[in-house]
């Protein structure tokens, strides 16, 4: 039978299977569990869980079961007993509707099977975009001891003598073929070298934001976001992680005591120091109201405008994931921003930020990460808008727009969703012009669509063959983290939630001013309530299964899109 210490259950002796006998129900247990040849002496172990997310439909997720191997032998080198575990996992490319569809669901069972399985910790393994937030929502909710490692970045490949990197080069050479430069061969050579290794994409899309982010919140070992998924390093972090695993289930240290009001502001500074990807406000704030800690987008808009950028990787600079490695990872742009962080706030290494910054940072390229006081934009790279089109917030990345656009009235273009858009956006009279402000209704999270990354609105294909590159965008959906453009995103309420963003029709007149943080529709109130009369309704209503739950309890944007029931405290009882 395992070790009993202050009488509380160690390893498989936890939570018991209930058969209304303790005894009968831990002999069950240690003899099941001797059919998968364990001996006696590691069933007294304390165990350490593994949240497993290999799939083959998930190629970021490719080298997962040799990062498993490595946090196996930390768990076994500190006297615990790995035991690895399947969640669900989520390729981004892969999934319909979207993957942010399914975040919920995979954080509901990284939560359930993380409590109803007997672990003293738990190392979640994840990287692609929705996994780490998943699993993240999920650990907080459980709180259990919990760290978490990541698969890592790609590696960038060479194609004619251009480095190339997943996503931002898939967008730009996708544009350049839509604009009618490059032809359908180069396209497909292109596509044969855009993602050449194991790994997430080699850029600061979503899936390096939230890595960042999970070392900025104090949930992952210093100086791990960044290695690159190929390297010797990665299983070296993926070892050392799982010593720590088993130090965070001897000190009992939950996620409760690291994810705290503090370290998820620190999170917010890293995100727009690194000129982090827009998905990842709506991602830190499904992990934070786990922890009942709200996350205000005026907030995040005092923030902005006190954190400068120090991080210049595509999509809005020239680097990748690996050249941030190079530099010297997160742990430098967070020794940059220690005047603007909370330091006491606590790590899984059991140390405060505080403490884990202070030793002397090794080497640091300045060309990729700044000098707090030399940044290459005085403010933060993410900004929240409210206004009479969003009551509730919408965000753009201003760091990945064009300036020009910042202070502008025009015309609305309005697509009343993806299908519509879909057919018309390369019609030849299509009446756009590169002034106008194209509008998507209905990509919301109450939509259909289940809110994807379609913000990214193609330029008119007659206006991309003009030589157009940028236009202001405006919708409920989301954008990908590789992407970049004057793009107005998380329109909250959305569309199909009867948000005014429904109401928009193609004439109005919209305003946008970054100064202010505005963004109005220009249209009376009269007129306003005459259309929301006439409006019916596109919510969707599933007649079963996930999606009907989902349909039921998600949350706009400004909440996270987490499922209502799952926060610490639900709005309805
Ligand atoms: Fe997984 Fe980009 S497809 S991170």
């Amino acid at each position: 039978m395992p070790d009993q210490h202050d009488d509380e259950p160690v390893g498989i002796a936890r939570g018991l299977t209930n058969y209304g006998d303790r005894d009968f129900a831990r002999y069950l247990r240690a003899s099941m569990a001797k059919s998968m040849g364990y001996s006696s002496e590691l069933l007294r172990k304390p165990v350490v869980g593994i949240a497993g997310t290999f799939s083959e439909f998930n190629n970021c997720h490719r080298l997962v079961p040799e990062l498993i191997a490595a946090v196996k032998r930390g768990v076994l080198a500190e006297g615990g007993l790995p035991l690895e575990f399947p969640t669900i996992s989520l390729g981004e490319v892969f999934l319909n509707p979207t993957s942010l569809f399914f975040r919920n669901l995979m954080a509901m069972d990284t939560e359930e099977m993380v409590r109803g399985q007997p672990m003293d910790a738990v190392v979640l393994v994840g990287g692609c975009d929705k996994t780490v937030p998943a699993q993240l929502m999920g650990a907080v909710s459980a709180n259990v001891p919990a760290i978490q490692v990541v698969t890592g970045p790609m590696m960038t490949g060479r194609w004619r003598g251009e480095r190339l990197g997943a996503c931002t080069d898939c967008r730009r050479f996708w544009a350049k073929y839509r604009a009618g430069e490059i032809d359908a061969q180069t396209i497909d050579e292109v596509e044969g070298n855009l993602a050449t290794t194991a790994g997430t994409c080699a850029v600061m899309g979503t899936a390096s934001t939230m890595a960042s982010l999970a070392e900025g919140l104090g949930m992952m070992l210093p100086g791990t976001a960044a290695i690159p998924a190929v390297h010797a390093d990665r299983i070296r972090a993926a070892e050392a992680s799982g010593r720590a695993a088993m130090r965070l289930a001897r000190e009992k240290l939950t996620p409760d005591r690291i994810i705290t009001e503090k370290s998820v502001e620190n999170a917010l500074r890293l995100l727009l120091a690194i000129g982090g990807s827009t998905n990842a406000i709506i991602h830190l704030t499904a992990i934070a109201g786990r922890a009942g800690i709200n996350v205000s987008l005026k907030r995040l808009n005092e923030l902005s405008d006190t954190t400068p950028v120090l991080v210049d990787l595509k999509p809005t600079g020239p680097y990748y994931m690996e050249d941030l490695h190079a530099a010297g990872g997160i742990g430098a742009v967070l020794r940059e921003l220690r005047p603007l962080l909370h330091l006491d706030a606590l790590t899984v290494t059991g140390e405060t930020l505080g403490e884990r910054l202070a030793p002397e940072p090794g080497f640091i390229d300045r060309k990729v990460i700044r000098p707090l006081g030399e940044p290459l934009q005085p403010e933060g790279g993410l900004v929240a808008l409210f206004g009479s089109l969003a009551p509730r917030g919408a965000i753009l990345k201003r760091a990945a727009a064009d300036a020009t656009l910042f202070e502008k009235e025009g015309r609305a273009v309005v697509f009343n969703s993806l299908e519509d858009l879909a057919a018309r956006i390369d019609d030849p009279d299509l009446d756009v012009t590169a002034e106008d402000f194209m509008v998507l209704q209905n990509a919301g999270p109450l939509s259909p669509s289940g809110m994807p990354e379609a913000g990214y609105l193609p330029i008119p294909g007659k206006l991309a063959r003009a030589g157009v590159k940028d236009m202001v965008r405006i919708s409920d959906a989301r954008m990908s983290g590789t992407a970049y453009g004057t793009i107005v995103l998380h329109v909250s309420p959305d569309a199909a939630s009867g948000g005014p963003l429904g109401l928009v029709r193609s004439g109005d007149r919209i305003r946008l001013s970054i100064k202010e943080r505005r963004i109005d529709l220009l249209v009376a109130e009269d007129e306003l309530a005459r259309r929301r009369a006439e409006t019916p309704s596109t919510a969707v209503n599933p007649p079963r299964g996930y999606a009907r739950l989902y349909r039921r309890e998600v949350l706009q944007a400004d909440q996270g899109c987490d499922l209502d029931f799952l926060r610490k405290v639900p709005s309805q009882p």
